[in-house]
């Protein structure tokens, strides 16, 4: 395995903003993933999937690895092997690609997260979600590298620690993700839990898993931009939880809030109606700007340096507080 000195990293996060990471590598297996480790264990470091939650402010002065531990098995239930499929990824797959394969055999659970952008290993790390899916609900196990020993650890779902847009791995940045073992099924009912979605299926009498991951690859088609034309990645907040006294308040001045009541007695409303209510749907500084269709997303219209993204998103965050008195939390990664 090479090492490469002074890297661009330009190509290596979907907002296509410039820094220079002082070492750079792509392991190809796990030994190569641990020989980097003890080749540069003073290094900083740095762990990048697909690259399309994250951008840069600065030059990182470190080691930054870049993974392609590709692979995937199905592994065989003995119990239940009429029902549940259990499959292992290694965590370099494209995220997508994994998602099409599943519904072209008919493992069902991965279809409303279609054309996600982003590899297998990501996913556990933010628990990606769309269309009232979440990917924890389908996750067994996470298989990892902790990066100061070495040594392999394998977390069960519950010690991911999952939460809306979070997990262990997210919080912590001690662990390499290097497969994920997914528990889906065979059969395959759809069960209507977002309205976007249930609009596109509504002339299709018992939408089948096809249906369903072409549906949402037209919803997300039609609302975000695809970051090779459009640099961005995704969402750019996490949709704030509130106090209900808060939504009664807001809902006075404006009845459309939505608001999701939550098990813990808050509730959850969206940013993307914030930010528009606040005047910046559309709204471009320079390079920087939200998307039109959807201004929960912070486009790159040509910046090569990820301090115009930081200054936009706190103008975002404080017109966005002045006038609803609501903190947005970034959703991506900032270096
Ligand atoms: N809205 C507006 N103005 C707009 C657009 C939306 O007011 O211009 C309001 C509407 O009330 C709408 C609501 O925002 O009903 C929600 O919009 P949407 O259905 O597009 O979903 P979201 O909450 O903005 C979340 C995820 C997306 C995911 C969609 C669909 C987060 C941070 N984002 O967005 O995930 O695709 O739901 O399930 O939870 C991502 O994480 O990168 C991502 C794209």
């Amino acid at each position: 395995m090479d090492y490469y000195r002074q890297t661009q990293l330009k190509n290596y996060n979907s907002f296509r903003t410039e820094a220079i990471a002082k070492i750079f590598c792509q392991p190809q297996n796990v030994e190569d993933l641990r020989k980097c480790l003890t080749d540069h264990s003073q290094e900083k470091k740095l762990i990048i999937g697909g690259g399309c939650n994250l951008f840069f402010t600065k030059d990182f002065d470190g080691l930054v690895i870049h993974p392609q531990i590709k692979g995937l098995r199905e592994i065989s239930d003995e119990e239940d092997e009429d029902e549940d499929v259990f499959i292992e990824v290694n965590a370099s797959e494209n995220w997508d690609e994994f998602v099409a394969y599943c519904v072209e055999r008919g493992f069902a659970g991965l279809e409303n997260l279609s054309l996600i952008p982003g590899t297998v290993g990501a996913a556990p790390v933010q628990n990606i979600g769309a269309y009232g899916a979440e990917v924890k609900d389908v996750i067994k196990e996470v298989v990892a590298i902790d990066i100061e020993t070495g040594e392999g650890i394998s977390f069960s779902n519950i010690e991911c620690e999952f939460g809306y847009r979070d997990s262990i791995f997210k919080r912590t940045n001690k662990y390499i993700i290097i497969s994920v073992v997914f528990h889906l099924k065979r059969t395959f009912v759809y069960s209507p839990k977002y309205f976007d979605l249930n609009k596109e299926l509504e002339d299709i009498h018992e939408p089948t898993i096809e249906n369903v991951r072409e549906a949402v690859i037209r919803v997300r088609t039609r609302k975000l931009p695809d970051e090779k034309v459009l640099p961005n990645a995704g969402s750019f907040f996490k949709n704030p939880y509130i106090e209900q006294s808060k939504v009664e308040e807001l809902s006075r001045a404006y009845p459309n809030l939505p608001a999701y009541p939550q098990k813990n007695g808050l509730v959850k409303t969206s940013a993307a109606f914030l930010i528009d209510n606040a005047g910046y749907k559309g709204k471009c500084i320079g390079n920087i700007g939200t998307y039109p269709n959807q201004p929960l997303i912070i486009v790159n219209y040509g910046s090569s340096d990820g301090n115009d993204i930081v200054n936009f998103m706190r103008e975002v965050q404080n017109e966005v507080k002045n006038r609803f008195g609501i903190e947005l939390e970034p959703e991506v990664r900032i270096f």
